[in-house]
Order: structure tokens, then sequence, then C-alpha cells
């Protein structure tokens, strides 16, 4: 099967899942990606999935207009205080559950409304599932100010030869910039040291790893035999 196509089939599960197992008029986070948009097309073909939710939060305008295109109600977290779920995709997730994100530059808004949710659903293809987080490059977003002092300070935390910092060209719906590290290998316990340190940064946003309480609960991916679901403690 090709990836999409595993992509497609967790969706549908995940859509299900989503439907028939969560409490009428519930919240949900829904983040962004091409998995995330398989699982937005699944739940457009429930007949019964627009009115069994009281709303969702989105975490990109890309995910906010699939989401309007099949009659979600959106809601905004200036309003909302605690979500039920919150379901995305990941790039890379190691076997506690910590994961890199934002590859799709979207990391900000997912952190935040991750961070409102009691649980994180995990939706990807075991493509993703990894012992080391970074070989996927760590996405880090910055404000543009003073772009190569936020740069030099990040770099002087890791006191490695072998990372390099590469600018993505394009900015942010937030009006960031955001660099990729590129040559991390990172252990459960390096990842959410690391994650601390970033955040000490001024100027830094929010940085892809995604520890502590955005961490996910369940992993729904793929094996031979079709769909399984991890849990983390
Ligand atoms: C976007 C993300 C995505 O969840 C991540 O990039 C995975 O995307 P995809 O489902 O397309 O593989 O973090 O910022």
């Amino acid at each position: 099967m090709s990836q999409d196509n595993i992509k497609k089939s967790i969706a549908k599960y995940a859509a299900k899942y989503l439907t028939e197992n969560t409490e009428k008029n519930c919240i949900i986070g829904m983040g962004t990606g091409s998995t995330v948009n398989y699982l937005i097309d699944e739940l457009g073909k429930i007949p019964s999935a627009s009115k069994h939710f009281k709303g969702m939060l989105s975490t990109s305008i890309a995910t906010e207009q699939k989401l309007r295109d099949i009659g979600i109600n959106i809601l905004t977290p200036k309003d909302i205080q605690c979500i039920e779920i919150y379901i995305d995709g990941a790039d890379e997730i190691n076997s506690d559950g910590l994961m890199i994100k934002g590859g799709g530059g979207a990391l900000t808004k997912e952190k935040i409304i991750a961070s409102m949710a009691q649980q994180f659903i995990c939706i990807a293809d075991n493509s993703k599932i990894v012992d080391k987080l970074g070989k996927f490059p760590l996405p880090i977003e910055l404000i543009p100010l003073s772009e190569p002092i936020i740069i030099q300070n990040i770099l002087s935390i890791f006191n490695n030869a072998a990372l390099s910092a590469r600018r993505r060209d394009s900015i942010t719906e937030n009006h960031g910039i955001i660099v990729d590290i590129h040559g991390l290998n990172l252990s459960s316990e390096d990842a959410i040291n690391l994650e601390a340190k970033l955040n000490q940064i001024p100027g830094v946003i929010a940085n892809g790893l995604f520890t502590g309480n955005v961490k996910a609960k369940y992993l729904v991916t793929n094996n031979i035999d079709g769909i399984v679901i991890h849990s983390y403690v």
C-alpha cells in the first residue's frame, strides 16, 4: 500500500473513532498536514459528524477552511479553557510518545491547542516511528527581528559542529520565520531538556519538540496486519 493510502486508512479509522467514541457536543482540536486533511475528508463522509461536535479549534488557515467546507463549527481558543481531544499528525514519534512536529509550519498554534487538550491522539503512518528524534529537521519558529543572533543562541546550546540551521523561505501565519535544525539525535531525556532550553531563548516563539503536557497519549498507526493503536503512559 502506498504511504498516502496508509494515511487514508488511518484517517478513516480516526474519523469513525471521533464520531462514535466521543460525547456529543465535545470540542476537538484539529492539527495540520496531509494526514489531518484525509481525516477531515473522512469526517465529511459521515453525515452525523458536523452535528456531533460542538465545534473544533483549528491550527491553521488551511485546516480551518477544510473544516468549514464540511460544516464543522469553528471555535476560537480565546473562548475555551479545555478541550477533550487534540488530534494531529507528526513528523517523528518515539516510544514515549514524544514528537517532532512542524514540518508543515503550524507548530506554534499546534502546541497551544494541544496544551489545552485532555489527550493528544497522534495519527501517523509507521514511517514516523523512530528510536531517536532528530533525523527529521527540528523546526523552530522565531521572531524575524535579529534573526542571526537568535540562530547563534540556538546553535550555541548544542556545541555540535555537525549541526546546521536552515531558514525556510516562507513567513508563518504568526508572521514568524522558521529555521530547521539538521543533525540532531535525541533520546527522550535529551528532547525534554532541549525543549526547555529552546523555550528560554529570547525571540523563539515555539519549537517543534512536543514533550511534557503536549506529548501523545495515543498513536493510531499501521503495521503489516492493518491499523494498530499504541498508548503511552
Ligand atoms: C504540521 C505538522 C504535521 O503534523 C506533520 O508535518 C505531519 O504531516 P503529514 O500528516 O503531512 O505527514 O506538524 O505542522
